[in-house]
């Protein structure tokens, strides 16, 4: 062979191993089980990022693989019977936190990500504070989709304007306008199942407990015996009275709490921005006037964080595949995709924000500026043991309205858990 040759078939050589990984990809076949919550209502952001991994990779069947619940209540309880009777999906829908590690990390269930992490650059594309709550010292175990806001108070401009108040930026002046509404037949805030009970506990006593408070309760340097712990039961109590607790609240969905004050039988709610999602993907609303938010009551400047990860179990019976469907997740183009429909913002520093809508360009800018504290109910602060309990704790409050009852409960749960020290 003469060396000109030689020389072209080594330059062809170089860029045929330039491509292979992209070829590689494209030959991926068969089957991919996607495991998650969202469905229904919940649904067009992941299918859409579903549609774009067909377009990537169309000879790979997917498998939608949804069970209904808002936070994941029954996905959890069938994802954990199917892991532990060796039945893996190929990736599931877990929140960054606690409810990854101290479920599933612990339980060596899941792949160390950190090679997909490296070969993708995605060490320096995350925020350092939300790639701690994905790791251990032993590895990265899931790759983050968003983040969501927990505390925000949603609400129509038009129907405040109609009823003559104004948005409320402390409790104090919520409990102050409650009987206003009342008088006129409106519920002042719509709440809904269990869960979304403790989605608003949470709001209420970060609004009391200050950042500090709230992460020292976590981190097991606070009781919750402690007598402002106790107050937020009481707090939390009185706004229940400006509620639907106690009459339709435990049948319905985080939807039909939304739909409460879309409809103008209820002026607010408290919930996490998924609640924008909804309002603009599926009811059509647009942000600003077709519905208003503020940082729920006595936060503002602060931003509740949750994330939602997927992870690759460890036996995933299709890991090329997983594998592929996590290289979209992480990617800014998978990112952008998915978030603009779901009311989150990306996950990664670099997207495109320009695509999203005036919510969300609101949330990312205080996602820069404020102070970020995890959420308890959608898994970043509490370990699997007092999620399992917690549930418990509120139905016992929502019954008898006894603040040290309640607070009593908590530090048994939590230090059953061994967040608390006994
Ligand atoms: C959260 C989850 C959100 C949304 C919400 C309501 O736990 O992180 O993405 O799905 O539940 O179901």
């Amino acid at each position: 062979m003469s060396r000109r040759l030689v020389t072209l078939a080594v330059a062809l050589a170089l860029v045929l191993l330039a491509v292979a990984p992209t070829l590689a990809q494209d030959d991926l076949s068969g089957q991919l089980e996607i495991f998650s919550w969202w469905a229904g209502d919940e649904g067009p952001a992941l299918e859409a990022l579903i549609a774009e991994y067909n377009t990537l990779h169309p000879n790979v069947e997917v498998n939608n693989a949804t069970v209904t619940g808002g936070s994941g209540v029954n996905a959890k309880a069938v994802l954990k019977t199917r892991m532990l009777g060796g039945d893996a999906p190929d990736s599931f829908q877990v929140h960054a936190g606690q409810e990854l590690i101290g479920t599933w990390v612990v339980a060596d269930r899941m792949e160390d990500l950190t090679f997909l992490f490296e070969q993708e650059g995605w060490m320096d594309t995350f925020p350092q504070g939300l790639l701690d709550l994905i790791s251990t010292d032993e590895g990265i175990w899931s790759v983050p989709v968003n983040i969501h806001r927990s505390n925000v108070m949603w609400y129509i401009p038009d129907k405040l304007t109609e009823w003559g108040v104004e948005v409320p930026t402390t409790w104090d002046d919520f409990l102050a306008i409650c009987p206003t509404l009342q008088d006129q037949g409106i519920t002042p805030l719509s709440v809904g199942e269990n869960w979304t009970m403790i989605h608003l506990w949470e709001s209420v006593a970060v609004s009391q407990l200050g950042t500090d408070g709230w992460n020292a309760l976590w981190a097991g340097e606070k009781s919750f015996l402690d007598d402002d712990v106790v107050a937020t039961w009481d707090l939390f109590g009185q706004i229940l009275d400006c509620s639907n607790a106690d009459e339709d609240a435990a049948t319905l969905s985080w939807q039909q709490a939304t739909d409460k004050v879309v409809n103008g039988e209820a002026a607010f709610n408290v919930m996490g921005d998924w609640a924008a999602g909804y309002m603009m993907t599926t009811l059509g609303l647009e942000p600003e006037t077709g519905f208003g938010w503020v940082a729920s009551p006595g936060t503002e400047g602060t931003f509740i964080m949750l994330s939602d990860s997927f992870g690759l179990p460890i036996g995933a019976p299709d890991r090329d595949n997983a594998i592929a469907w996590l290289q979209l997740l992480g990617s800014k183009e998978g990112q952008d995709i998915f978030n603009p429909l779901k009311g989150s913002i990306a996950a990664r520093l670099d997207s495109d924000l320009s695509l999203y809508s005036v919510y969300s360009q609101s949330a990312a800018a205080d996602w820069q500026s404020n102070t970020i504290v995890g959420s308890l109910q959608h898994g970043a602060v509490a370990n699997e043991s007092f999620m399992g309990e917690f549930p418990t704790v509120m139905e016992l409050f929502l019954g008898a309205r006894n603040s040290q009852a309640a607070a009593n409960a908590s530090q048994v749960v939590c230090i059953q858990a061994r967040i608390c020290q006994g």
